[in-house]
């Protein structure tokens, strides 16, 4: 240090003056960080110190920053429901979270609302759209005290990633469209005693619901959504995948330019395997892969992955791409979201939801690293790993 004080002056003020700026930016650059670390399914505390409350949320990087949305859920199995909203969170380093509060907050005073205090409000997910310079939430909407009938999908907008976020309207998609790879069957008369119903998805209907053709029977009305993802592709198409038909059937729709509404054009894959939690993300191959789970309710199973060279399908599954140790119960979690780490080629996070129901905010986020292995993804154990 001598050597270097002598080198740079005589006097120790301005040899600080010099070194200053320049150990700066040495810690800006990253030199001497530790890198990132995450512990799966272990509490994981926001800057005020509180567990993180965000589950089946989704990641959105913009400007710099990551933001983690998700369901604020609170104590108890109400905690389930939407009593308070979707909750944001920012950071830059996809570990040290700050609370950015509620982006979205559900309808406290009017309880014909859709979004009324104590509906179903699951997986928010935002984009960025650049041609408005909005940003566009989407989530699964229950409304108040009918329990998972109306399936529909929520849309809210924002100037800003924080938000306040404004609910615009709830609605089932694509209402007197039919889907690009049709059957001919569902475009014949439906008969009148396949009824809307829910009984709590897989089980409740035949073993091959598509011969119902429950696709048929919501053509007018428009089609069934639950559990829903968000993407965006390099062309700036947004997309939204959702788990349809009583579940039984999952649905990519083509979203109008604003983001805003569907427009018309989608297609239906995987009939009769019952898939929630669905995912898209792309590699820079240009390869779209899919993830999703069984339906089985709260409780976690196996999960399922595709492959497809266009998103629109055909998609050609791949079985789980889970291994090792309690890879059947997709340790213990159900998929949420794959995000891609900013500046790293080809490296995606999975987020899973540890569910919690009969205490929903203690709910467990899984992070773990996904391995691209050519046309497949794999995803494995680690009790901590780096980034
Ligand atoms: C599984 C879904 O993935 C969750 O989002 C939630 O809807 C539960 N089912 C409710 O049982």
């Amino acid at each position: 240090m001598n050597i270097a004080f002598r080198f740079f002056s005589k006097t120790g003020e301005s040899v600080f003056a010099i070194l200053s700026p320049l150990l700066l930016m040495l810690a800006s650059c990253g030199i001497n960080k530790e890198p990132v670390s995450f512990t799966p399914g272990e509490i994981w505390n926001d800057n005020k110190g509180v567990h993180i409350n965000a589950h089946g949320g989704g990641i959105l990087y913009h400007n710099g920053n990551y933001f983690w949305y998700g369901q604020h859920m609170i104590e108890g199995d109400e905690g389930n429901k939407a009593m308070v909203g979707v909750h944001v969170y920012s950071s830059a380093n996809l570990s040290n979270w700050e609370d950015r509060g509620i982006a979205l907050k559900v309808d406290e005073e009017n309880d014909d609302s859709d979004i009324a205090k104590g509906c179903i409000l699951e997986r928010p997910k935002v984009i960025y759209n650049e041609k408005t310079g909005k940003f566009v939430m989407w989530f699964h909407l229950e409304l108040k005290g009918q329990g998972y009938y109306a399936a529909r999908s929520g849309v809210a907008i924002s100037d800003s990633p924080e938000g306040p976020f404004q609910f615009i309207r709830s609605f089932r998609p694509n209402a007197g469209f039919w889907p690009v790879n049709a059957g001919e069957y569902h475009k014949k008369q439906v008969a009148d005693s396949i009824k809307a119903s829910y009984c709590g998805g897989k089980g409740c209907l035949p073993a091959h619901p598509d011969t119902l053709n429950l696709l048929g029977r919501d053509f007018a009305k428009g089609q069934m959504a639950r559990d829903m993802n968000l993407f965006v592709d390099d062309d700036g198409k947004a997309y939204h995948i959702y788990s349809s038909e009583e579940n039984s059937t999952t649905h990519i729709s083509l979203l109008t330019d604003d983001y805003l509404s569907f427009s018309g054009t989608y297609a239906r894959f995987f009939a009769d395997r019952y898939m929630e939690a669905p995912v898209i993300f792309k590699t820079s191959q240009g390869v779209y892969f899919f993830m999703g789970s069984d339906c089985t309710g709260w409780n976690p199973n196996a999960a399922r992955s595709a492959v497809a060279k266009n998103i629109l399908g055909p998609w050609t599954e791949l079985g789980n791409p889970c291994f090792g140790a309690d890879s059947l119960t997709t340790f213990n979690s159900q998929s949420t979201c794959i995000f891609p780490v900013q500046g790293e080629k080809d490296r995606f996070i999975y987020i899973g939801d540890r569910w919690t129901p009969d205490n929903a905010i203690d709910g467990r986020y899984i992070w773990l690293p996904v391995e691209l292995k050519g046309e497949r993804f794999e995803i494995r154990w680690h009790d901590k790993w780096k980034l």
